[in-house]
């Protein structure tokens, strides 16, 4: 298993370009099992949850053609079989979106349970199921999810989500595009990445319309013939270099995000006496003086999102004053915090809030990565804390993050990679 060493202590300066957003592909991939003709899909980020999606593709009887680094070609005109993989798809959560894809496009759908992050709280797919239902569904849950629709074809519904889910609207969208009639989701989440499934699904030939609001609607069509489409950046890498630089100081350009995206966080980390400004489609994020305290709330978009708490919360170990970090979207989401707190930080959680009291510093520690968003955080807590710190379980964090170690070296820091079982590492650090 592979560890990183980390020195940390020292501020981060430079250039960071911002790959295509995780929670977009994941989605936009099983998507393309809709679509009767050859897909283009470009800036891919290049993480292994990817990587498996595409080797699950490829056993379902898909064609995937690797044109480069972010863009592959689909090919899904001769599915073989709508019975995904139990040793793959158990290995993440985005599995449960070739339920929603291959009901769409077959009436038929045998995924396993999908896998994924655990942090702590349960992750029902009980709504999913719910939109399944009614649109003329019947799914039987146990090791496989096995889901068939009456008459071979999904019938439009009117579904209204009991709680904002990010995944139960993406896979009743996909359930919905071919299906005969028109769909009406309410309560729908908001993500990015919402809207870039549907502008996904449109630039194929469907007819969704208001994706990024509550209510989406979507009339069925015949069929999804190929084309091109690019995935939006990803807010959430993007998040994590600000947070970082926030907690270790400096000045970076992130490049080739979407503003608007950025909102949430950028507000925030100003909150926290962090500048950040806007130039185009880059941010220019700077921490000189001292960070303040702030209250933060995770929410759905466009609130402060979930992913960003675990990188947000380790920031505000560092700023003066009290601060209180309340998880909004997930039962819990805080088991990395005994790791920071054996950095020094000093944090209490009850419930679903964090109590953060600033310190000075935090002290270099073992520590290891519970999920991906909790390893991104340990990574700045390393890079923040004045001596070297190694974190293993960095499996977790190489699912959601492209070339995350590169991205910070070009950033100056100073991280190595050594297999847990090697000798000391030769190459210096750094
Ligand atoms: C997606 O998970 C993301 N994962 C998560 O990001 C993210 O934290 C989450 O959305 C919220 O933004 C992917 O996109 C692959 P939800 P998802 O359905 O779809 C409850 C990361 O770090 N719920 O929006 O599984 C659920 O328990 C990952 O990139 C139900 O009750 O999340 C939670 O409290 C971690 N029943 C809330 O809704 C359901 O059927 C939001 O979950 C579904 C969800």
């Amino acid at each position: 298993m592979t560890k990183y060493i980390v020195q940390g202590g020292s501020p981060l300066f430079g250039e960071v370009h911002i790959s295509g957003a995780k929670n977009a592909a994941v989605a936009i991939l099983p998507a393309a099992l809709l679509v009767d003709g050859v897909c283009r899909i470009e800036n891919i980020p290049q993480i292994s949850d990817v990587t498996v999606l595409l080797k699950i593709l490829e056993q379902l009887g898909a064609k995937v053609r690797v044109l480069n680094r972010s863009d592959v070609e689909l090919d899904c005109r001769h599915i073989i079989t709508t019975r995904a993989p139990q040793e793959l798809a158990h290995k993440l959560r985005a599995s449960y979106y070739l339920i929603g894809a291959l009901l769409g496009r077959f009436g038929e759908a045998e995924v396993s349970m999908p896998g994924g992050c655990n942090f702590g709280g349960t992750r029902p797919i009980d709504q999913h199921v719910k939109g399944f239902a009614a649109m003329g569904a019947t799914v039987r849950e146990g090791d496989y999810i096995c889901a068939a629709a009456e008459g071979g074809r999904m019938k439009g519904a009117n579904i209204y989500l009991d709680v904002v889910s990010v995944g139960a609207t993406m896979n009743i969208m996909m359930a919905a595009a071919l299906a005969d009639g028109t769909t009406v989701i309410e309560n729908a989440a908001k993500e990015p990445h919402i809207v870039d499934l549907a502008n996904f699904l449109n630039s194929m030939g469907a007819d969704i319309k208001g994706a990024g609001t509550d209510t989406i609607r979507v009339a069925g069509v015949e069929r999804l013939h190929g084309g091109a489409y690019a995935i939006i950046p990803d807010q959430i890498e993007a998040g994590t270099y600000m947070a970082a630089v926030a907690a270790t100081g400096g000045q970076i350009r992130v490049r080739g995000i979407i503003p608007k995206h950025m909102d949430c966080i950028t507000a925030k980390l100003q909150e926290m006496g962090v500048e950040v400004e806007e130039q185009d489609d880059d941010l220019i994020v700077r921490r000189s003086g001292e960070l303040r305290h702030a209250n933060v709330k995770t929410l759905p978009y466009p609130g402060f999102p979930t992913d960003m708490q675990p990188q947000i919360t380790t920031v505000l170990t560092l700023a003066s004053g009290t601060s209180t970090v309340t998880e909004g979207v997930w039962d819990s989401r805080y088991r990395y915090v005994g790791e920071l707190t054996r950095m020094g930080a000093q944090i209490r959680v009850e419930g679903r809030t964090a109590i953060v009291e600033g310190v000075e510093r935090l002290s270099p520690a073992n520590i290891q990565a519970y999920d991906l968003r909790a390893g991104a955080a340990m990574l700045i807590a390393a890079l923040a804390a004045d001596g070297v710190s190694e974190i293993t379980n960095v499996q977790y964090i190489e699912r959601g993050y492209e070339d995350i170690i590169g991205k910070l070296r070009a950033l100056g820091a100073k991280i190595d990679c050594v297999e847990e079982n090697d000798e000391p590492p030769i190459r210096q650090i750094g």
